[in-house]
């Protein structure tokens, strides 16, 4: 099935000039981008990207990362593009993430973890109205 699915290239990767690197893994796994801009979200934005991690410790952390330099938001279309962008993603914890998947390559730490991808088809449409309205 042909879907949509959006991704945030995280601040840490927009500051390690890293953005064409990460991008290079979508495309040339096939995945088409539909839309794409550099923004800076506000704490507004990115306290309802995360609602969900409103009660954990780490969320006033989190929404500061996010928020304290420009991000990427994309629309990337492909089949099955919501579980295979995750799976080139790999896990939260870019630690424990396997082989060549983009957190294992790029990623910091368990917060800064470099990318952001919807984990459903309903977190793509609710968080697809966030960023693009
Ligand atoms: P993401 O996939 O964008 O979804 C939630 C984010 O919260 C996650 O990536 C990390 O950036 C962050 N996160 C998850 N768990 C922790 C944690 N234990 N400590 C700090 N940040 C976390």
């Amino acid at each position: 099935m042909t879907e949509k699915t959006l991704v945030l290239i995280k601040p840490d990767a927009v500051e390690r000039n890293l953005i064409g690197n990460i991008l290079i893994e979508y495309e040339r796994n096939g995945l088409k981008i539909l839309d794409m801009k550099l923004i800076k979200a506000s704490i507004e934005v990115a306290e309802k990207h995360y609602a969900e991690h409103k009660e954990k410790p780490f969320f006033s952390r989190l929404v500061s990362y996010l928020t304290r330099s420009p991000l990427v938001v994309l629309i990337l279309e492909g089949e099955n593009a919501i579980s295979r962008v995750r799976s080139l993603n790999g896990t939260t914890d870019p630690g424990k993430s396997p082989d060549n998947t983009i957190r294992a390559l790029y990623g910091l730490s368990l917060s800064e973890n470099t990318v952001h991808a919807s984990d459903s088809q309903e977190s793509a449409d609710r968080e697809r109205a966030i960023w693009f309205g």
